[in-house]
């Protein structure tokens, strides 16, 4: 069910963001704003801000932002509906009641029976490889290393070589092909029946974090191909948002978690004692997996295998580690492959040195950007160090950053004022500063690469949003329109709205997106900071942002235009005109 706009407002204007946060947060005014240590990521020196005349909190840190709505579905990990109950409640405001549709019962009381027959099966499995009819299984494990305990800790089992043993067994307990069908443990075929999915392989069952098994992995007893069979995703498996050994991780009391790819891997590290290891399953690490982490930890020791898969696996992992707010560092296992092996060969002693070793993931990045470029040739040298800064400019927080500089120019040989001129230049164009690295956006599934125009109108957002009045001398020279990036555009379309009322309510702003991530991105909007001192130097920017925000969009827009639309070429070409006039003669702006 879905609350009208009017009453998710009512809840918000009642719920004064500044009172709501205090409760989670320690927060100390400064000038207009209230300033906390963030707690979506772990920092010593407060970058999460709360600002009473926005509604609306930022850390300039981790990037997280939103309203109060976005603030409690991220800290108490809480549904939209739950934000607006607990918010409701806390002002007083009576909700309409929830009620159950049939079909949501029946829903929930399908997916009841799912995670019973999941649970069925994974007794029958383990049953099956502690009999007679399971040596083979039982022996392969013991031959792997694995002890009686740590395979009765994670639940290990065993699909014996008839393909229908499990049928069989499920049918006999009385479970219907119609929900048998949706369990993934089976195949229906039209020529050849129903046979069991696992089959002469050794079983992993996968649990939630609260140990309901969800589904499987099987894996064979020798070199065979696919080595791994896995459940597929089903009403109550989702794969994106599932971490292999969290149920046992959470409460390891560890001072991080472990990530790494495999089954055995987990197992593994859980025998010798690292019994905060998870693992993502072969898949590229989604950014739920991610939150997930963050429920438990600040602190991530990435360990994927040592080939150049799994680096490129480390690689988009970070910057959404990153995300979600985590520190992370990269652990080096080499000349071993994965952490299974590494133990089976060295020990926990060793392995606990590496982990002890674990190299930030900042230089790693920069370490394997370094190994991509010829650094013999003053080109690729140059070509390196720029895309270094740029990197750089990632860290808002200065001694953070400056930090960073320091390292990379004792690692690299180069001198630290050159990289913090590098970095004073890019600062000054005013974009890379407070935006995500590139990687991130690039992750987030639906959207697409940032493009220049996107970063133009971006930044055109922020200096309506920081200086309102300006908008009295663009008016003429902008218009929503302008906007080709369909989110800005509407972001505009509201912003501009606003400043017609004359009250500008970000947070308002942001209720109409139910996206996190996009939320996020508007807040981002709405709290970049213009690091512009002098009056010339806003004059001057003011310009640029202008100019460049709307060649941008018009090369955009022609590109976008059917070729039959001469009307629209003719009016952009007319756009195009202006713009020319415009960046000649450029009014004076009351910047404020
Ligand atoms: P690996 O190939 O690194 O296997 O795949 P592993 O974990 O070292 O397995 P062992 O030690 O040979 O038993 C890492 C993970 O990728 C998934 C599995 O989750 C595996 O643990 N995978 C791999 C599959 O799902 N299917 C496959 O065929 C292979
Ligand atoms: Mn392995």
């Amino acid at each position: 069910m879905r609350y009208s706009d009017d009453l998710i407002e009512e809840v918000r204007s009642r719920s004064n963001i500044v009172d709501v946060v205090s409760q989670y947060v320690k927060l100390q005014r400064k000038g207009s704003s209230y300033f906390g240590l963030c707690p979506f990521h772990n920092e010593k020196s407060p970058s999460f801000s709360v600002s009473p005349g926005k509604q609306m909190y930022y850390c300039f840190g981790c990037g997280a932002g939103g309203n109060v709505f976005t603030f409690l579905m991220q800290y108490e990990n809480f549904s939209f509906q739950e934000a607006m109950q607990s918010l409701a409640e806390r002002s007083g405001i009576k909700l309409p009641e929830v009620e159950y549709s049939k079909e949501a019962r029946a829903e929930a009381d399908r997916k009841a029976v799912l995670l019973e027959i999941n649970k069925k099966a994974a007794k029958y499995y383990y049953c099956q490889l502690r009999s007679p009819q399971g040596s083979q299984g039982f022996h392969y494990l013991k031959g792997r290393g694995l002890s009686d305990e740590i395979m009765q800790k994670f639940g290990l089992g065993y699909a014996d070589k008839y393909n229908n043993s499990l049928y069989q067994y499920l049918k006999k307990e009385g479970y219907s092909d119609d929900l048998l069908k949706d369990s993934g443990l089976f195949i229906y075929d039209e020529r050849r029946g129903v046979t069991d999915k696992f089959w002469n392989r050794v079983m992993y069952p996968i649990m939630d974090v609260n140990s309901k098994v969800v589904g499987f992995g099987g894996r064979v007893m020798g070199d065979a191909k696919p080595k791994y069979l896995n459940s597929p995703e089903t009403k109550i498996f989702d794969k994106s948002r599932n971490l292999y050994g969290l149920n046992i991780a959470r409460s390891s009391r560890k001072k991080n978690l472990i990530i790494c790819e495999g089954y055995m891997d987990v197992i593994s590290m859980h025998q010798a004692g690292f019994n905060n290891a998870v693992a993502s399953l072969g898949t590229a690490l989604t950014s739920q997996q991610a939150s997930l982490l963050k429920r438990y930890t600040d602190d991530v020791l990435i360990i994927y295998d040592m080939d150049e898969a799994g680096v490129r696996a480390a690689l988009r992992a970070i910057p959404m580690l990153r995300t979600a707010g985590l520190r992370t560092k990269v652990v080096d296992l080499r000349p071993h492959k994965d952490p299974d092996e590494f133990i089976q060969a060295l020990g926990t002693q060793a392995f606990e040195e590496r982990l002890e070793k674990a190299e930030n993931s900042f230089l790693f990045e920069i370490r394997i950007l370094y190994g991509q470029f010829d650094m013999s040739d003053p080109q690729g040298k140059t070509d390196f160090f720029h895309k270094t800064t740029e990197k750089l400019m990632r860290f808002e927080d200065e001694i953070e950053r400056n930090s960073y500089v320091e390292s990379i120019s004792r690692i690299y040989g180069i001198a630290q004022e050159t990289l913090q001129q590098q970095i004073r230049k890019l600062a000054m164009k005013g974009t890379a500063a407070y935006q995500q690295p590139e990687e991130v956006k690039a992750q987030k599934p639906k959207k697409e690469k940032v493009s220049g125009a996107d970063k133009a109108q971006k930044l055109m957002l922020t200096w309506i949003s920081n200086y309102p009045g300006i908008m009295t001398g663009l008016e003429r020279y902008l218009e929503p329109a302008h906007f080709s990036n369909p989110l800005y555009k509407e972001v505009a379309e509201m912003l501009f709205a606003q400043i017609g009322t004359g009250e500008i309510l970000p947070a308002k702003i942001i209720n109409h997106f139910e996206d996190p991530d996009t939320q996020s991105e508007v807040a981002s909007v709405f709290h970049a900071v213009l690091p512009l001192e002098t009056p010339e130097e806003k004059q001057k920017a003011l310009r640029d942002v202008v100019c460049n925000m709307k060649e941008l969009s018009i090369k955009t827009r022609i590109a976008e235009l059917s070729p039959t639309d001469l009307a629209g070429l003719q009016r952009l070409m007319g756009e195009k005109k202006e713009l020319e006039q415009l960046r000649r003669q450029f009014p004076d702006i009351d910047i404020k």
